[in-house]
């Protein structure tokens, strides 16, 4: 795994930013991975400013959202559809044919799965896959456990997923959806290039043992080691166990 650490989220988020436009201008019908949360909302600002300056174009640009929650509607205030309109897709200059967002509203949530591998497919595969990570170590919403799933699936999200979300239903955790909709491990693992952004303290443990410990179920992004072409961008607080054990392997030399 390839390591960029930036001294403040902000300047982790600018950093990504400026990768992202360098991938679109060599390949501008890029297929982009994209994840939701607290962490991409810098890096959605810092997208949506390139744009305004015009120095980045995504009319050519595909993307694939990597969960949503299952039961909500597209327009549902709460849904990763609405955030992903609110943060990003609103202020940038997208073909609304190429988003792609997995339905949690659909009849048959199997059946949506299967419809959006299939559309990962006939695009020709994720070219670029941002991911966050939680702090229980989940990527997508595979979350840790005795197994995890290859493929779009239906999950049952962890209490701490939950709590984590609760600021999209008015700091009610209880309303947060009990399931979801997520690519699997073997859908993010097939992107050709995948780029993890992590910041702040709170993620510190999980961004440690992603990159250090062993590959476990119990940690999903460990798996991001198999990956040939993986970039971990973080800042200062979220490598801080990084930089404590690099003190230690120093001392013990
Ligand atoms: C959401 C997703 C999740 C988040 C993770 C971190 O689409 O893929 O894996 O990246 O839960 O969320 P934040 O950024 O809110 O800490």
């Amino acid at each position: 795994m390839n390591l960029s650490v930036f001294p403040t989220a902000r300047d982790a988020a600018a950093a990504l930013a400026d990768h992202i436009a360098g991938a679109l201008r060599t390949k501008p019908d890029l297929v982009l991975g994209l994840p939701t949360g607290r962490t991409p909302v810098q890096l959605y600002r810092e997208l949506a400013a390139l744009t305004e300056r015009h120095a980045v174009d995504f009319s050519r640009t595909t993307t694939f959202n990597l969960d949503e929650f299952l039961g909500l509607r597209p327009d549902d205030p709460a849904s990763y559809r609405r955030y992903m309109e609110r943060h990003l897709f609103r202020k940038i200059n997208i073909d609304r044919e190429r988003i792609h967002v997995l339905d949690g509203s659909a009849p048959d949530p199997e059946a949506e799965c299967a419809r959006y591998e299939r559309a990962i497919r006939e695009a020709g595969g994720v070219d670029l896959q941002i991911l966050g990570i939680g702090s229980n170590g989940h990527i997508g919403f595979n979350e840790p456990g005795d197994s995890l799933m290859a493929r779009t699936h239906r999950v049952t999200l962890r209490p701490e997923t939950r709590r984590a979300n609760a600021a999209l239903f008015g700091g009610d955790a209880g309303r947060v959806p009990g399931e979801a909709l997520s690519m699997g491990m073997a859908t993010i693992l097939q992107a050709r290039s995948i780029v993890l952004l992590a910041t702040g303290v709170e993620k510190a443990a999980s961004v440690e043992r992603m990159i250090h410990g062993p590959i476990t179920t119990r940690l999903p992004a460990s798996f991001l080691q198999l990956h040939a072409d993986t970039l971990v961008v973080l800042d200062e607080g979220a490598a801080r166990k990084l930089e404590r054990r690099t003190e230690n392997e120093e001392r013990r030399r």
